[in-house]
């Protein structure tokens, strides 16, 4: 279960898939809020009966799981994760553990259910995020806690004074999650912090009882312990997960093995809707990053935050279809793909397959690409995006201008009527 085969086995499908989907959706989408829109509660610092009014009027009525679907297939996208509650402790799913869920809202539906239905239908994988905060359970600490909404409020003293009542509410939801939905090939904890840590959360106990009941799912790290040490406690998960940011070197364990990792992205600044949040990267920015994680050893998993009709923005669903089309033609370079163990070059980041290597081609210095320090041989070059040969004849223009030491290929570079505006990638057959 925690051996190093173990892990491998289970993560090996993530590891190829590469790019995921992550969603955002909860009653924050109601309020909107500009910055930091599912935290709301807690910037805001907003009472259970100020919150009520949002529960009270959720119904999202355009909700159709499967249209998220079809974008994110259409995106290149293989994995998906949904808020089945985030930190203010509303639940997506029916629940009977709680009266704060999906079913008694306007909305009545179990909108986990919808979601898992239709993924699956697309044949994407499926993940649930599921929150260890929750703001809205009484036994879960408030006065002294770091985040939550009453924090510093003396009529909230009591609150977590029975945090067993709480982590017992936690492993039952969570025994739901695992058991009602069918297989889940994600479970996506979040987070640990000061001593809400481990086995504050009775993780080892958690995770054994995940375990029994789907020994493949594959969990994040942030139920706590260092993923990069050697021994680690079952609970520690089976990838890192870095936040807004991608590692400069990937991820690796103290002695420099890889260990598989995700990085969570948002679209705009925001995970869920925020209304007037425009700063939207753009599709070459997303592919970028994509496929400088891949570079890296790692995954994407970007976010969307549909509003509160269960529409996903529409400039979002116009990224991800630009992406969509990149992917079609290049997603080769992504897919089943890793680190190729060769220095970043100027022209942008190399990724490796069993049998190529994939330079994805950004900038442009002229009629050939140079790259150094390839240790196999190379059959052919070919353009991905139509499969056209490029020519790997050595130039006659280079010859004063070579690195010292160093061997070089080179590569024609594409037509340039062919270069797409969002990077073109040149694959390189491995003579086997
Ligand atoms: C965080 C935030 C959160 C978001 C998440 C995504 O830790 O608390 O709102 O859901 O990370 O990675």
């Amino acid at each position: 279960m925690n051996s190093k085969e173990s892990r491998q086995k289970r993560i090996k499908w993530f590891t190829d898939a590469r790019f995921g989907m992550f969603i955002h959706w909860g009653l924050y989408a109601i309020p909107a809020r500009e910055s930091r829109s599912e935290w709301i509660r807690s910037v805001d610092k907003v009472t259970d009966e100020e919150y009520q009014r949002y529960f009270d009027t959720f119904n999202p009525t355009d909700y159709n799981p499967k249209e998220w679907a079809k974008l994110a297939k259409e995106a290149g996208m293989k994995y998906a994760v949904l808020t089945t509650k985030h930190h203010d402790g509303f639940c997506l799913f029916d629940s009977k553990y709680t009266d704060f869920k999906s079913t008694n809202t306007p909305c009545k539906r179990d909108l986990v259910k919808e979601y898992v239905e239709a993924f699956r239908a697309e044949g994407i994988k499926v993940g649930f995020y599921y929150s260890l905060l929750d703001w809205h359970h009484p036994d879960y600490p408030a006065f002294n806690d770091a985040h939550h909404p009453m924090r510093g409020n003396e009529n909230y003293k009591h609150y977590g004074e029975h945090f067993e009542r709480y982590i017992e509410y936690m492993h039952n939801q969570v025994k739901e999650l695992m058991t009602n939905y069918g297989k889940i090939d994600i479970l996506w904890f979040d987070f640990h912090y000061d001593d809400m840590t481990g086995e504050k959360w009775e993780a080892s106990k958690l995770i054994k009882m995940v375990r029994e009941i789907n020994p493949d799912v594959i969990i994040d790290d942030r139920l706590g312990g260092d993923i990069r040490a050697e021994e680690k406690p079952l609970y520690v998960g089976d990838f890192g997960s870095p936040e807004q940011m991608i590692p400069s070197l990937g991820l690796t364990d103290y002695k420099g093995n890889p260990i598989p990792w995700e990085t969570c992205m948002t679209l705009n600044n925001n995970w869920g809707y925020s209304q007037k949040d425009e700063n939207y990267k753009n599709a070459r920015n997303v592919i970028n990053m994509l496929v400088q994680c891949v570079s890296k050893g790692g995954n994407l998993i970007l976010n969307v935050g549909p509003d509160a009709r269960g529409n996903i923005p529409k400039k979002s669903v116009e990224i991800l279809k630009e992406v969509g089309e990149w992917m079609k033609l290049n997603g080769e370079c992504v897919y089943n793909c890793t680190f190729s163990g060769i220095e970043k070059h100027e022209f942008g980041r190399i990724t490796k397959s069993d049998n190529a290597f994939y330079l994805y081609i950004q900038d442009h210095s002229g009629e050939h690409i140079a790259i150094y320090g390839i240790p196999d041989k190379i059959k052919c070059a070919t353009l991905l995006c139509d499969g056209s040969k490029l020519s790997m004849a050595d130039p006659w223009n280079v010859d004063s201008y070579r690195v010292e030491g160093k061997t070089a290929h080179y590569v024609a570079t594409p037509p340039y009527s062919q270069l797409n505006g969002n990077g073109n990638v040149i694959k390189l057959w491995i003579e086997k």
